[in-house]
């Protein structure tokens, strides 16, 4: 390795997809492409790695699934293990094992997990109440309360999130609630269940994170300490749900364990699959250095809660990095599997066959390393046409084509290098170590971007000496320039493997190259004088506008179903009489002063003349007015009597009156022409 290393083997992981939809470009540029260039590297510097990933099964969001299509839970996660799992392996994500977590072993597993732990005494055991639906006989997660939100009203609020003003809820938050099992108003019943004590973990993880680790990426460092330097809680490990793995323990009926429990244990059950009896020193040996790829939305699991439960069994090793990226958008917009926005891998494997390496590199070139980046069709397309086709697959294509023609399909023999080819042979000489470098500190765009200057080098060379020129005058040149380009075509085959795997084949084929090993390559002498070679084929091609036009039609249609169909009027509510509606009382107020609400980026605090006193008043909408300031002085109509709340530590006395816009937005009532603060609306 070119940098120091420790390190006899390597575990790597992928985030395990939830089997709940197919995979998106989003997945693949934060998570698989660059985990398998690491790992595709490794194997090319033959170093000894197990690539591990598979499927996500577990969770409540696809028992909502499956209730939804009236199937099971496992018809559900059937359906898409196997469509993401042949796609990856279309893609050419080489892992060593693709596997999911409602298999046997996995639960076998994960139970044993827990079971150690808990017998250990590593857990504590809390009762509390949660709602439960008496029709439907059971408990009720979170996602599977609704009622109304308490700051802004709307009444399909979750019990975890208001998905109208954004706020973060917790069951018994929520106004009016019900079960959407059975419609029917849940009750409070006690049920009890193990916690991780996360608290107690904090100084090692503290020390291990924020003093050992200080060479991770900045994003994961930086939200690692925010987490920490917040204080951890204890997490509770299981759930009351019948999907799931089952909690060992005896008084444990109808209970799982949380799915951010069991999932990561399916990369222990994984390579115990994959490794049988031999699986230990992958997990145990400080010699094996374990790497987690995964997207920004997983970093405290990965790098906090797991390694905690790591080190609760203790005979483990904790993860070496976590190199996290940030998140890829589409077109501009946040890709949402709900909205149907995304480029789903196995429609684009159909609508571009044998397109692989395109999407590969462009997901790369593209990676959102250090901040969430833009994935656009035509961006796809000058990738593939100014770089692929021109720069790489150009210089392939001339060097082979003029070979073929200057000296019958075969290497041309080296004759005398001058000043150029010395040059180039020691420029040449360096590229697989600035490459090596550059993927084994997770700099993967870059890594591209020097393989890509290879080709550069190749295509300069091949133009400052003109073979097609010098044929006539100095054949012996011309061959001379024919051979030092074939040799960087070979160059390029061994090095661009990581990244366009594809092409490396098809690349190898035609030079009939054998070697692959990276330390082979930075050699002038890959192929032998007199080799032969294929006829050339081209590596890349054009890709035309009729083909772009395609995708952003289909783009536009998404849209506009989008907009036809995501916005009806709430159902209008059932009569009342107006003495009710005057036991509401609603006032006008004038905004004073206003603050905002530590820890809680969805609030704010309003100072309110009410024409009596001042009032305070916290408001859920501060993500509508990133310029509260321009609120002062604004008159605002309220609910004056409700009973005074506590939210995020502040005595809220009434609530702001807002329309919630169809994309979200909040708006703040406010009267036509100014009005005595205090006065009544009605
Ligand atoms: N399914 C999770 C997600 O898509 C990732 C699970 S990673 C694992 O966000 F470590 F838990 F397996
Ligand atoms: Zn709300």
């Amino acid at each position: 390795m070119y940098t120091e290393s420790q390190y006899k083997r390597y575990t790597v992981t992928t985030a395990l997809p939830y089997a709940n939809g197919p995979v998106h470009i989003g997945h693949l540029a934060g998570v698989y492409v660059p985990a398998d260039i690491y790992v595709r590297y490794l194997r090319a510097m033959g170093q000894e790695v197990i690539f591990i990933g598979g499927s996500d099964e577990h969770g409540v969001p696809i028992t909502i699934k499956a209730r939804k299509e009236g199937c099971t839970p496992q018809d559900i996660v059937d359906r898409y293990h196997s469509i993401i799992k042949e796609s990856f392996a279309e893609l050419g994500i080489s892992f060593d094992i693709y596997s999911r977590t409602s298999c046997k072993e996995h639960h076998e597993t994960a139970a044993a997990y827990f079971k150690k732990l808990y017998e250990a005494g590593k857990f504590i055991e809390k009762t509390s109440l949660q709602y439960y639906d008496e029709e439907a006989h059971q408990f009720l997660a979170d996602r599977y309360i609704t009622g109304t939100c308490p700051h802004c009203g709307n009444e399909n609020a979750y019990g975890d999130q208001c998905e109208a003003c954004g706020t973060s809820l917790n069951p018994t938050d929520l106004i009016n609630p019900k079960s959407a099992l059975s419609g029917s108003q849940p009750v409070m019943r006690e049920t009890k269940h193990w916690f991780l004590p996360l608290d107690k973990d904090e100084p090692w993880l503290r020390q291990w994170i924020l003093e050992g680790h200080k060479d991770w990426k900045t994003n994961v460092y930086g939200q690692c300490k925010s987490w920490i330097d917040a204080g951890l809680q204890p997490r509770a490990v299981t759930r009351d749900l019948d999907w799931g793995v089952k909690v060992p323990v005896e008084g444990a009926d109808g209970k799982v364990l949380y799915v951010w429990f069991d999932a990561p244990i399916g990369y222990i059950s994984f390579t115990r699959q994959l490794k049988g009896d031999d699986w230990e020193k992958w997990w145990k040996d400080q010699e094996t250095k374990l790497v987690h790829f995964i997207g920004k939305d997983n970093i405290v699991f990965h790098c906090i809660i797991f390694p905690s439960m790591l080190h609760a069994d203790g005979s483990y090793i904790l993860p070496a990095n976590v190199p996290a990226n940030e998140f890829l958008n589409l077109e501009g917009d946040k890709i949402s599997t709900s909205r149907n926005w995304a480029v789903w891998l196995h429609e684009y494997l159909k609508d571009f066959p044998g397109k692989q390496d395109v999407l590969r590199y462009v997901l790369c070139s593209n990676a959102p390393e250090t901040k969430d980046n833009d994935f656009t069709w035509k961006d796809f397309q000058l990738k593939n046409n100014s770089e692929l086709v021109a720069i790489f697959g150009n210089f392939v294509h001339r060097t082979l084509v003029l070979t073929h023609k200057y000296n019958g399909g075969k290497v041309p023999a080296a004759g005398t290098a001058g000043e150029l080819e010395l040059q180039l042979v020691k420029e040449m000489e360096s590229f697989p170590e600035r490459i090596g470098r550059a993927i084994e500190t997770y700099h993967f765009r870059d890594a591209l971007a020097e393989m890509m200057n290879l080709a550069r080098l190749g295509n300069k060379y091949l133009t400052e000496t003109e073979p097609w020129k010098r044929i006539k005058e100095n054949p012996d040149e011309a061959m001379t320039a024919l051979h030092y380009s074939l040799q960087i075509c070979a160059n390029l085959a061994i090095l661009c493997r990581p990244f366009l795997p594809f092409t490396a084949d098809k690349l190898s084929r035609m030079l009939h190259l054998e070697a692959a090993d990276w330390q082979a390559a930075g050699s002038a002498r890959l192929l032998p004088e007199g080799g032969l070679l294929e006829t050339p084929e081209l590596l890349f091609e054009k890709v035309e506008d009729t083909a772009i036009d395609a995708q952003m039609q289909r783009l536009a249609d998404t849209k506009l179903a989008n907009e036809q169909q995501a916005w009806k009027p709430e159902p209008y509510k059932e009569k009342v009489s107006f003495e009710d509606f005057q036991k509401v009382d609603i006032r006008v107020g004038t905004v004073l002063e206003y603050t905002k609400v530590p820890k809680a980026d969805k609030l704010l605090q309003f100072l309110i003349d009410d024409g009596d006193k001042r009032r305070t008043i916290v408001s859920g909408i501060a993500q509508s007015y990133p310029e509260p300031e321009k609120l002062v002085g604004l008159q605002v109509c309220f609910i004056a009597n409700f009973e005074p709340r506590k939210l995020k530590g502040v005595v809220s006395e009434g609530m702001l009156l807002s329309a919630a816009d169809k994309d979200g937005r909040l708006v703040l009532l406010t009267t036509q022409s100014p009005v005595t603060a205090g006065v009544s609306v009605g």
